[in-house]
């Protein structure tokens, strides 16, 4: 056993987590800011002792991070569990600490309880910390995990929360509030992460906005039931946590078993939510196997709003043909091809080729695909069953269901129980044989209802179920060397910073409409990278609100993230096709530098517009775009600011136009469209006065550092 020290820190890039231990149990004093290398951490502790009120315990005792009631604290403990009914009060002791340079753990035990719980502080290079807590049963009886919640506390200035909800093709709508008196509690129950799932929780000193203020964030490195919190007691006291929600018995730990909880991410910014977003790039874009690091997003066509189940040889090669002309890298093959699937009514869980729609097999088209100089990708939603299908008649009992009763279908379909070894590999040998039989560079998985009555022979299994996905990917991944799994789950169902590790892109929303999408993608991009993120031009006419939008409009909107279209290119016309294909020039050329720049958002003082952009890391160059979301309260616009650029350093400032002319409504524009010359400092105090919009356009701005 190592001599266990006063006091542990961790540093990095001006983030600063600093843990006590002299009492006995670990106690995080600071998270935040890194408070500077002469910070004597005794009188920081000393300065941190509270005082003692009225009507209370006698002496203040910190929680600490168990936050157990045997201490005396009376808000929502980090561990709940018991031994049929006894074992549920414990009171943890530090047995042991580990310090690397980067990171630290510290075991607790409770001898009574029988309980042995660690939790390891993890700080990435880019300020992200990763906490990971874990318990272990020492007795010889089992002892039931209820919650296992890591919690930070709050700095008593940090008054506001952010979260977000959502919905089918209107995901992640932000929620902000004033942190009251009470638990905030945001429960994913639905077996998936979800379309109204946060992300991430943000916790604010009062008015932060995208570059002024301190913001605080956590998600979960987890893609199943999930729950966060935000806490504040009488006391005054803030705190926000996190966790894998479990339903009841789903972690029963058997003698000397363990749980380990899924991480969280923390991270912390001096400078606004755009910081947060800053870290979370940087500390994602820093992994080897990220997407953009491995190679070049390609420019990617997925035909499923073009031709939806009727797939047909001759209509794909026309609209491979037109992909072809356009600059298309990656054609997507979605849902329709196997099985008995001409509709959403069956076939789902027979992962063969139809022989009715594709007689030879997909070679005919996948060689069409590859012959015009693109990559195939193809849809599976490999983990439910329609019970119309050959699986399901054979296998009635591989779906999560509680025995007596079947779940209610949703999209006329049921959930593959993956934690059954034979539905598992059933599933994977499928997925497997084709992606060994043909050349596919690409799947889409999707995952198109909720778990209900999520039991494997009547035990929950929502943990199990999520482990397997991830398993499933990794082994897919593991046989097929460079195969890039999409993320879908009815649009944007399954976004998470678990999922991250497993996919390569995410399906951000069934909604193509470029207005809906520049919501959706803006608060997705909170954390997940634009790289990861699908956004196609959709239709002329949105397919999910009936809006009609110019192309030029929607390719702007598609621009920032990894781009491409869902739309029946075979219909549309010359001026279409030459503004598409100058618009995927476009993105071919600045890709490298929206997929590695620093995300910017500029705070606007109405709603009509959105001002948002990428800056390079080395502040050389930078794209805006000027979104007009609706008609301005003012007759002419407010001044379109930069932030994000070198204060000192000249730029060159234009408006460039790479799908084709905005609607502009106003009698004369501006005259600096073709190039305007100044500071950083200029840009960002006074900027430049941007022409009038009609409603729902775009356009784009370049600032190049001369
Ligand atoms: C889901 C997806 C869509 C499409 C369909 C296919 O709704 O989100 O993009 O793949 O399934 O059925």
């Amino acid at each position: 056993m190592s001599q266990i020290p006063a006091f542990v820190a961790l540093n990095a890039d001006g983030v600063q987590l600093i843990v006590a231990l002299s009492s006995g149990t670990p106690v995080i004093l600071h998270f935040g800011a890194d408070l500077g290398s002469n910070l004597d951490v005794e009188q920081l502790n000393l300065a941190s002792q509270e005082a003692v009120p009225h009507a209370d315990l006698d002496d203040h005792i910190n929680p600490g991070v168990w936050r157990e009631d045997a201490r005396g604290f009376h808000g929502r403990p980090s561990l709940l569990g018991h031994s049929t009914g006894q074992r549920w009060a414990s009171l943890f002791t530090i047995k042991d600490v580990a310090k690397g340079s980067d990171s630290i753990e510290i075991v607790c035990i409770d001898q009574t309880a029988a309980l042995e719980v660690s939790v390891a502080y993890e700080l990435a290079n880019e300020g992200v910390l990763k906490v990971t807590q874990r318990v272990k049963n020492l007795s010889s009886e089992d002892y039931s995990v209820e919650e296992l919640n890591a919690w930070l506390p709050l700095p008593d200035h940090a008054t506001e929360t952010m979260d977000f909800t959502g919905r089918w093709v209107k995901e992640r709508q932000p929620q902000r509030r004033e942190i009251q008196v009470g638990t905030w509690s945001r429960e994913i129950r639905e077996g998936r992460s979800g379309h109204d799932y946060t992300i991430v929780q943000l916790a604010m000193t009062p008015g932060a906005n995208y570059q002024t203020g301190e913001v605080w964030s956590v998600g979960l490195q987890w893609s199943g039931n999930t729950r966060h919190l935000v806490e504040k007691l009488p006391t005054g006291r803030t705190s926000i946590g996190a966790g894998e929600l479990l339903l009841p018995g789903e972690v029963i730990l058997a003698s000397g078993e363990e749980y380990v909880a899924p991480s969280l991410v923390v991270s912390y910014s001096a400078e606004g939510i755009d910081g947060i977003t800053d870290r979370h790039y940087r500390w994602l874009r820093s992994r080897p196997n990220h997407p953009s690091v491995v190679r070049p997003r390609p420019l990617t066509l997925n035909v499923w709003e073009a031709v939806y189940f009727n797939h047909n040889l001759e209509k794909l090669t026309q609209l491979a043909d037109v992909a072809q002309s356009i600059g298309v890298e990656r054609f997507v093959l979605d849902d329709g091809w196997f099985g008995s699937r001409r509709n959403d009514q069956s076939g789902l869980g027979d992962w063969v080729v139809s022989k009715d729609v594709w007689p030879g097999g997909l070679k005919p088209l996948i060689d069409v695909v590859k012959s015009r100089g693109m990559e195939f990708g193809l849809w599976f939603e490999g983990e439910m069953v329609n019970p119309d299908s050959d699986l399901f008649r054979e296998h009635p009992d591989w779906i999560l269901q509680v025995e007596g009763r079947t779940p209610p279908k949703g999209r006329n379909q049921q959930v593959l129980d993956l934690t059954h070894h034979e539905a598992y590999d059933h599933v994977f040998g499928q997925v497997n044989a084709l992606l060994s039989e043909y050349d596919i560079a690409y799947i889409k998985w999707d995952h198109n209802r909720t778990l209900t009555d999520a039991a494997h022979f009547g035990k929950a299994a929502v943990r199990e179920q999520t482990k397997a996905i991830y398993r499933l990917f990794d082994e897919l991944k593991l046989r097929h060397p460079g195969l890039e799994i999409e993320s879908c789950s009815s649009g944007g169902g399954r976004i998470d910073l678990g999922m991250v590790n497993h996919a390569d892109r995410f399906w951000t929303s069934d909604c193509n409409d470029a207005l809906e999408r520049q919501y959706i993608q803006r608060y997705t991009q909170y954390v997940i990278p634009p790289e990861m993120l699908g956004s196609h031009i959709g239709p002329t006419e949105s397919h999910t609100t009936h809006r009609t939008h110019s192309l030029q409009f929607r390719a702007i909107s598609a621009l920032f993230g990894h781009a491409g279209l869902e739309w029946d290119l075979t219909q549309t016309t010359d001026e279409e096709r030459a503004a598409l294909k100058s618009w995927a020039q476009y993105y071919k050329s600045n890709r490298s530098l929206i997929h590695t720049g620093r995300m910017v958002r500029i705070e606007q003082s109405d709603d009509s517009a959105f001002v948002h952009g990428v800056v390079a890391q080395d502040k050389s160059r930078a794209i805006f775009a000027l979104v007009a979301l609706r008609a301005m309260p003012a007759s002419t616009p407010n001044a379109l600011r930069f932030e994000g650029l070198e204060a000192g350093a000249s730029y060159r400032v234009k408006l460039v136009e790479p799908a084709g002319e905005a609607n502009y409504i106003g009698r004369q524009s501006p005259k600096w469209f073709d190039g305007v010359v100044l500071t950083g400092a200029a840009l960002a105090r006074v900027g430049v006065r941007p022409p009038i919009l009609a409603p729902e356009n775009a356009v784009l701005i370049e600032l190049e550092r001369i």
